[in-house]
């Protein structure tokens, strides 16, 4: 990371914006991704001082190990994963308010449901373990993947359904099945939902052993996977190169998207290997049928939508059939109108000061699309020996004006 070339696209940065609010005078919208909140270190707000002192004594909270993956707004309100990548991670699931008026940096954040529930102390499988990823639907359930999992875990991978308008009640959990994810090496990465048939959720086996995709139905609390080539990674992807670190490992599928609800036919499911540049979708005509999954008379019905500029990790659609994706080795966002050509995709915005490593999206409801990019290939490749207890920000939420909403709505 070279510090002044960091600095010298900050003050550009701030050249360039200042030129956008004048546009935005005139009524036109800024393209950029500007960043809103940003961290140095993850901290978070502490029962007392006793209770953080002794988190540091003991290394229960080391804070360079912490490292946040996913981001999704609902009313006001971001929730955070934060995989437990390392040591020293007393958070895998948090949030924070966006109505606070505390400065957008270093914002402390809150555990999600509660202390007790992210404490793994005395461990048992009810607690939250290790999240990657959620998304909320329509109705306020927060749709919670507690889906990574270490060849040292002890309890198996699960989907546990909060009620964010009820107390973040509990209403729905569901352990998977060793056959579907492993308690030791599962990698349950990202995930989307389906609100029609009882509710579905579409989710990326990312775990070397076995990648694929899991189809979960809430009405029959039940899940199968299917596996394709399509779900592999791309060898001549491999070793691109983000801020100075070289990604060199062989990551399956992991981005993961879904039409909106379109009236002339079933949604797509858009989905592509983290080690690799090819987009491929799927009709959920053919997911949401179980029968339909086991044998592989499915296999046709995959279609190659093209190749991207890059590798991607997250990807979303808008309610327009807009996909979003992150564009990992250029520091920058695509975005392909699904109505036409996958030729007439192009880069919506780049910034190798802000965007490294552009990981999860998420809508709000005022029509901006934000953006975490998190420098979490460095958490993973480096089991966090790298030098993250450089004061350097890590952790940034962008946002970006487009006026629309997630495929959801
Ligand atoms: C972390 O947050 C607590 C408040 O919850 C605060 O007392 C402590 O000083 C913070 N630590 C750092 C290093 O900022
Ligand atoms: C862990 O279990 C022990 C024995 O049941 C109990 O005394 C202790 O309070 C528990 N700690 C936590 C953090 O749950
Ligand atoms: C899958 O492909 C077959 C063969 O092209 C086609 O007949 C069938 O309608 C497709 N199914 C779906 C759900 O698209
Ligand atoms: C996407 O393409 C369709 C069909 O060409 C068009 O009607 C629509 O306006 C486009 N959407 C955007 C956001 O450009
Ligand atoms: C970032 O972009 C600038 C301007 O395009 C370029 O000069 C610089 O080398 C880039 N830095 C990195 C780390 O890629």
């Amino acid at each position: 990371m070279n510090r002044s070339i960091t600095t010298l696209t900050a003050v550009l940065l701030i050249i360039f914006s200042t030129t956008v609010s004048c546009e935005c005078t005139k009524g036109k919208r800024a393209s950029s991704f500007e960043v809103e909140y940003q961290w140095t270190f993850i901290n978070f707000t502490w029962e007392n001082e006793n209770t953080y002192n002794d988190a540091v004594t003991t290394k229960r909270y080391i804070p360079e190990n912490n490292a946040m993956a996913g981001i999704k707004f609902y009313k006001d309100t971001f929730y955070i994963a934060m995989p437990r990548i390392c040591e020293g991670t007393p958070v895998t699931l948090g949030y924070i308010s966006t109505s606070d008026t505390t400065p957008k940096s270093e914002s402390l954040i809150s555990p999600f449901p509660d202390w007790n529930t992210n404490d793994l102390t005395n461990h048992t499988c009810d607690k939250l373990e290790n999240v990657q990823s959620m998304e909320i639907d329509a109705d306020g359930i927060m749709w919670v993947l507690d889906g990574f999992r270490k060849p040292t875990s002890k309890c198996p991978p699960k989907l546990v359904l909060y009620d964010l308008n009820n107390e973040a009640k509990v209403v729905q959990s569901f352990t998977f099945p060793e056959e579907i994810s492993l308690s030791k090496g599962g990698f349950l990465n990202d995930l989307v939902v389906d609100d029609s048939d009882g509710g579905f959720a579409y989710i990326t086996e990312h775990g070397s052993v076995d990648p694929g995709i899991v189809v979960y139905s809430r009405a029959q609390n039940h899940a199968w996977k299917i596996r394709d080539a399509s779900m592999f990674a791309e060898i001549d992807a491999t070793n691109f190169v983000v801020d100075e670190v070289v990604f060199n490992k062989l990551a399956p599928v992991d981005g993961i998207a879904l039409s909106p609800r379109n009236p002339s036919g079933p949604r797509q499911l858009y989905y592509c290997a983290l080690t690799g540049v090819n987009l491929y979708s799927i009709s959920t005509e053919i997911l949401k049928d179980e029968t339909a999954c086991s044998g592989g008379e499915w296999r046709v019905n995959v279609t190659h939508i093209g190749a991207k500029s890059a590798q991607s990790d997250g990807m979303v659609v808008d309610n327009t059939g807009v996909l979003y994706y992150g564009l990992l080795p250029l520091y920058g966002v695509g975005s392909w109108n699904s109505s036409g050509s996958f030729e007439d995709a192009g880069v919506v915005y780049a910034n190798n000061g802000t965007m490294i490593w552009t990981d999860s999206f998420s809508f709000d409801d005022k029509g901006y699309l934000y953006l975490l990019a998190n420098n979490i290939h460095k958490y993973f490749l480096t089991q966090c020996a790298f030098d993250s207890t450089e004061p350097y920000v890590k952790f940034r939420i962008l946002k970006h004006f487009t006026g629309t909403q997630s495929y959801l709505h």
